[in-house]
């Protein structure tokens, strides 16, 4: 048996702010359960939900000593879903009304984690084959094992698998504070570990020291050795090149499922979608007060409103788009100019704009099951999860051609007769706008093309099947076996 330890610092369906939260929540239950024991790690935090907490139980605790101080490690565990869960408790770490704070608060929080992780192992008996580290949050991991626990005989042959979810976010802050944060001495502090000039970076210290990298898609994997995508550290994924790999993402096809889903108030498969999505169409109308018309088409965008989503894109044109003879519908939070812009929109344009500003899982069910496409312009995306949704649902994906989106949404040919959704090429507000009207008239004009198309959607596999085999691969030949 094959032991392997996920560390993340999010995790459904105990705390989420973003897609990692899937990843780590859902991957874990799709591994061989015969040849992998696949545990998970993460904070315990004040604000997760009481019902999660209330089912934690205390294992045991320490203190633990990191740089000068000595802190509180507690350790809870709970099963769920077959899935065994540790959770680090520390009550001056793990507060507030949200798991980051932003600013260098997260900085010491998470090097706290960090080691607390590799601390804790011996003492519930856990010892992994491989340890895989999740973003920034868990950057360190990979350092600390070859630092001081190197020395002991229970981590030594320990590998790590650094993925990388998003390389915007890094974990960075002057080396004084992260030297003082982490522990680490002045030997870790030079351009070819963690040191970005003047800073300590986390996520870059992963990197160099995890023996497998990977990233969430291939063409991320590809886009992430270029300047542009590659946020200051294309240089360091050139020279890990060897160890960089791209593993598409997947989505639970148990918690997604259009002829299951309770938040739906009509079921439907690829068999009968044709008539019965379209009531859920009629319900969602009702539902945010849009006018009711079954065959208007309706366009959703479920996201974080934040510049990597494209909503500059979307800014530009707005006015264009909904004179068009659609319905939008938008669900989510983030930047205020961006929660601002919607509001406006939806004011102006009351019958056909619906701005829902707040963040909502049965909503975004509603939305997948709803609407006829789904518009996901994005700058870059490292895989993207509401795109793999949206096809699930049949609703088709109206993308830029960029990081997972490129891997998972095959355009239309109107010759061909393929495709399971729609793209562009260039961050373009009118290739964009062109690309929404195309959509528009295949969905007017020709309808059983894209009824075609949704039945494709809706059978094309994004499970976790496939991609959690590739990790299967990636430890086993770690591991040398
Ligand atoms: C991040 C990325 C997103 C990816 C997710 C899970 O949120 O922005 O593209 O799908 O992580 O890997």
């Amino acid at each position: 048996m094959k032991k392997i330890l996920f560390a993340s610092s999010e995790c459904v369906p105990f705390i989420k702010t973003g897609g990692l939260a899937d990843v780590a929540g859902s991957l874990p239950k799709c591994f061989n359960k015969d040849e992998y024991d696949v545990r998970v790690i993460l904070p315990k935090y004040e604000c997760m939900a009481e019902k999660w907490k209330e089912q934690m139980q205390y294992v045991t605790h320490f203190y633990m000593d990191i740089s000068w101080r000595s802190q509180y490690v507690g350790i809870l565990q709970m099963q769920y879903e077959g899935i065994q869960f540790y959770f680090i408790d520390n009550e001056y770490y793990f507060n507030g009304p949200k798991p980051y704070a932003g600013g260098k608060w997260d900085l010491e929080k998470f090097a706290f984690f960090s080691r607390a992780v590799l601390s804790a192992l011996p003492v519930i008996g856990f010892q992994p084959d491989v340890i895989h580290c999740h973003d920034w949050q868990t950057g360190l991991i990979p350092v600390y094992l070859k630092d001081s626990f190197h020395g002991s005989e229970f981590f030594r042959d320990m590998k790590s698998v650094m993925t990388i979810h998003n390389l915007k976010f890094q974990g960075v802050w002057d080396v004084k504070t992260i030297q003082d944060f982490s522990g680490l001495s002045d030997y870790y502090f030079t351009s070819d570990k963690l040191r970005d000039y003047d800073s300590g970076n986390y996520l870059k210290g992963g990197i160099v020291y995890a023996d497998a990298v990977t990233t969430v898609s291939s063409t991320y994997a590809e886009e992430i050795k270029t300047p542009f995508y590659g946020e200051g550290l294309d240089g360091l994924m050139r020279a890990r090149s060897n160890a960089l790999s791209g593993i598409v993402n997947g989505i639970d096809y148990d918690d997604y499922n259009p002829s299951t889903d309770k938040n739906l108030e009509h079921n439907y498969d690829v068999e009968n979608f044709r008539k019965e999505k379209k009531k859920n169409k009629v319900a969602l109308q009702k539902e945010l007060g849009l006018e009711v018309d079954d065959k208007k088409m309706m366009i959703g965008i479920v996201s974080r409103l934040t510049d990597q989503k494209g909503f500059d894109l979307i800014e530009c044109v707005m006015d264009q788009i909904c004179s068009d003879n659609i319905q939008l519908v938008i669900l989510g939070t983030g930047d205020a100019k961006y929660e601002n812009m919607f509001r406006h929109y939806d004011w102006k344009y009351e019958k056909s704009v619906s701005a829902n500003i707040f963040y909502s899982d049965a909503l975004s069910h509603k939305i997948y099951g709803a609407c006829d496409a789904f518009l996901m312009p994005s700058l870059f995306e490292p895989c993207g999860l509401s795109q793999l949704m949206s096809l699930r649902y049949g609703t088709l994906p109206i993308v830029r051609e960029t990081g997972g989106l490129k891997d998972t949404v095959e355009p239309y040919n109107e010759y061909e007769k393929t495709g399971t959704g729609f793209s562009f090429a260039n961050y373009n507000a009118h290739e964009m706008l062109n690309t929404i009207r195309y959509a528009e008239k295949t969905y007017y004009e020709h309808k059983r093309d894209w009824n075609k198309m949704v039945e494709r959607a809706m059978t094309a596999d994004f499970s976790w099947g496939t991609s959690a085999r590739k990790y299967e691969e990636l430890y086993d030949g770690l591991l040398n076996c």
